[in-house]
Formats: C-alpha cells, structure tokens, sequence
C-alpha cells in the first residue's frame, strides 16, 4: 500500500514554496490552458453581486483572486495562503496587473484564518483544498468567515467517468504529469504528490457530504472537462 502523502503545514507550504518559481508556467502547460477556464467557471457559479467581498483560501500565485476582480465589477478578495514564496509571486502579479487596490494578500492557515467571523459574501479555494490536513476543519473556518447566505465554490481535480478518457487520462496524470513537472520545476516529488494526493481526496458525494456537514447547505457538485476537475458549489447556512 502507498503511504499517504505528507500534509504538514511545514511539508506543503515548503514544497509550494520550492516549486512557486515555475508553478503558473506548469499549470497552463500541463492543463494546456484549461486551469484559466476552470477558475473562470468557478468565479461565474457565485453569481456575486458587484462590489462583494470575497476570501479565496489557499491562493497561490493569486490566478483565482485576479480572475474575481476581472469578472466581478467592484469585487475586492483577500487572498490567504501560508506559502511565502507563493504569496510573494502573487503580490508581484497583482501590482503588475495594477490589482492593488483591489487584492489583499496575508499569509495564514487554512485550520486559523486571520480573517474576523461573517466577513466575506464569498469564499473560493482551487485546487487548494485537497492539500489540506484536516479540511472539515478548514470548511468550519471558512463558514465561520462567511455572511449567512454567502456562496463557497470549490475546484479540485477529480477523475474521468467514461472508460477511455478514464484510461489515458490516468496514464498522463501518473505518467506524464509527473514526469513533465519534475523536469520543469527541478522538483523531485511536487508532481508525484500531485496524483498522489488526488487519489486519496474523497470522492465528489463523499466531498459534498462533508460539505453538508460543516455548516453549509444547497451543495452541489458538477464535472468540468469530463470530469478532470470538480467545482463543488454551496451556499453558507
Ligand atoms: C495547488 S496550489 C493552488 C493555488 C491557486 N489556488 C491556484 O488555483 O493556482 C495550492 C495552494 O494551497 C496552499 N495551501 C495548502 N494548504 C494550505 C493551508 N493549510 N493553509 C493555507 N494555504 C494552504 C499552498 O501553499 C498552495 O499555494
């Protein structure tokens, strides 16, 4: 039996820290471009009023942030993430694209955000939730940061229902994904522990589930791109 992927904050913030020079540049080779379509879906299934508040937990290089405040008139978003190096990219992003104003970046745990209770008309995490020691206890923190009413929408990687695309698609995702990110990122096992760590994250009812459970209702789940990715969606009780 393969061991489970290590999931300390120190393990995972240092591996994303490692590989944050080269993340975008992967994200969009490996998904050939599909990531950005993947976010702007997410951003789209909240249905934000202008001018909303929004945290998006585990941030990153901010890709999903910066597509929030593109596609929502007046939205302003604090990204949180516990990665330095990852924030710090993000920070050089947003001050390019002239997001300052607009985009809050602080580094925090996903078990203690830093942010005050019924706060944020809305929550997004990408591909950040999977990472997550205890994520039953990071969803308690985000319904705690949230409005009553306010919308989650959740992207995570998940695996393809139709036999063949099934097939090849779990060759490249244990074959070719890690093969391909080591030798970009210079990274002996960041790529490895990606289908790793995908393999073990429960599956879309199992995930809803546990969404239901920890303060939220309404939740739904739909595949994207055959289901490559999920974008889980719920609603704040
Ligand atoms: C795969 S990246 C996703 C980044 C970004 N959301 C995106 O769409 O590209 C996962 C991020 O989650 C962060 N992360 C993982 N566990 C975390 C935790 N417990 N608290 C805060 N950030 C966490 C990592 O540092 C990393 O930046």
């Amino acid at each position: 039996m393969t061991a489970p992927p290590d999931k300390t904050p120190a393990a995972i913030a240092g591996m994303f820290d490692a590989i944050a020079p080269r993340y975008d540049l992967l994200n969009h080779v490996l998904s050939a471009g599909l990531d950005r379509r993947w976010r702007d879906r997410a951003v789209d299934a909240l249905s934000l009023p202008d001018g909303a508040l929004v945290m998006d937990l585990c941030t990153g290089t901010g890709d999903l942030a910066i597509a929030t405040v593109r596609r929502v008139p007046g939205a302003s978003v604090v990204g949180v993430d516990f990665a330095g190096e990852m924030l710090r990219l993000a920070r050089a992003k947003v001050r390019a694209a002239g997001l300052d104003g607009r985009i809050r970046l602080v580094r925090g745990d996903a078990a203690r955000i830093p942010i005050g209770d019924a706060t944020c008309a809305a929550a997004t995490i990408a591909f950040g939730i999977r990472n997550v020691a205890e994520p039953e206890r990071a969803l308690a923190e985000i319904a705690r940061v949230l409005k009553p009413g306010g919308r989650l929408a959740i992207l995570e990687f998940g695996q393809p229902r139709i036999p063949g695309i099934r097939t090849l698609y779990s060759w490249y995702f244990r074959y070719m994904l890690p093969l391909v990110g080591r030798l970009v990122s210079k990274h002996q096992s960041a790529y490895s522990y990606l289908p790793a760590s995908v393999g073990t994250f429960p599956p879309p009812a199992e995930f809803s589930r546990i969404i239901a459970a920890t303060g939220f209702s309404q939740v739904r789940a739909g595949p994207l791109t055959f289901g490559i990715v999920y974008l889980f969606v719920a609603e704040r009780r």
